[in-house]
């Protein structure tokens, strides 16, 4: 697990531990919360033409939850998570988050996607330090640190395996310090061993630094392993909702864990 230590320069620097602690439960989380932010649709409808994609979906994300929405495909996940980030309008009701409406792109809101979109002529440390914020060199190798590249950071991203571009890709959006972290499929090009170290590693940081998290599966083995909450999405609203209670660090085999993937598959 990684921890936020301060340093004897008064920053926060991050130190590597080895995994989450056993028995990890959700007061732990709770007490470690700080920047997650609360998550709030409210009736969303959101029609392409006459084509209806969203019917009056209604969500609400506490501060600091990690939330996995399953749903087959052309369900209206993606486009969900375009409403959330306020790259587009519903056509009717309301995204809040942290209280406030969203009424166009929010900076405390960031987005994985499946592929990394790195720059290919910028170098990993620019890629990550792309949004130029004073002091961005050492914020860039401090989330590199993180997502354990700092030794990679003038490679080019054409030189890197498909993982460590996604990790590149992880750091670029800590940097930015999400209150609300979406991630929309973001392990599905992943070969099985990279796609389980992808997951330690966002669980990891999600417990330290406690950003909301909307993850977006095709996978329920995945869902239920990482998440608080998993949510079915059917027919353009939230059919199924089912609160993940089992301790962290979770096994693959928990018994509790594969009854709950038959539920949530029963309700895909
Ligand atoms: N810009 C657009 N114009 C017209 N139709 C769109 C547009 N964006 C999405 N759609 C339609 O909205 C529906 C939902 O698409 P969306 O990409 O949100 O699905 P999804 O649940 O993310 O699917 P997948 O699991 O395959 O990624 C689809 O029928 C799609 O064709
Ligand atoms: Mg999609």
């Amino acid at each position: 697990m990684l921890q936020r230590v301060q340093s004897v320069h008064g920053a926060f620097v991050s130190q590597p531990v080895d995994r989450l602690e056993a028995g990890s439960t959700r007061s732990h989380l709770d007490e470690r919360r700080r920047k997650g932010e609360r998550l709030v649709l409210e009736d969303l409808h959101l029609s392409f033409g006459t084509r209806q994609v969203l019917r009056g979906l209604n969500l609400e994300v506490p501060a600091g939850q990690f939330l996995a929405i399953v749903g087959r495909s052309g369900v209206g996940k993606s486009t969900l998570m375009r409403l959330i980030v306020g790259l587009d309008r519903p056509t009717k009701g309301r995204v809040s988050i942290g209280g406030a409406a969203v009424e166009g792109v929010q900076r405390t809101v960031k987005l994985l996607f499946q592929d990394a979109r790195l720059l290919p002529w910028q170098t990993v440390l620019s890629n990550v330090g792309i949004a130029r914020t004073p002091g961005w060199r050492d914020k860039a190798l401090e989330a590199l640190r993180d997502v354990g590249l700092a030794d990679r950071s003038n490679d080019w991203p054409a030189v890197l395996s498909g993982g460590q571009r996604q990790r590149v890709a992880l750091a670029r959006v800590l940097v930015g310090e999400p209150g609300v972290l979406l991630l929309d499929e973001p392990f599905g090009a992943l070969d099985a061993l990279t796609r389980s170290e992808m997951h330690g590693l966002l669980e990891k940081l999600w417990f330290r630094d406690g950003f909301t998290t909307v993850l977006i599966t095709h996978d329920v083995a995945e869902a239920v392993a990482l998440a608080d909450r998993v949510v079915v999405m059917n027919e353009g609203r939230v059919t199924f909702d089912v609160d993940i209670t089992v301790e962290r660090p979770r096994r693959r085999s928990d018994v509790q864990l594969s009854a709950l993937q038959d539920r949530i598959l029963q309700g895909v």
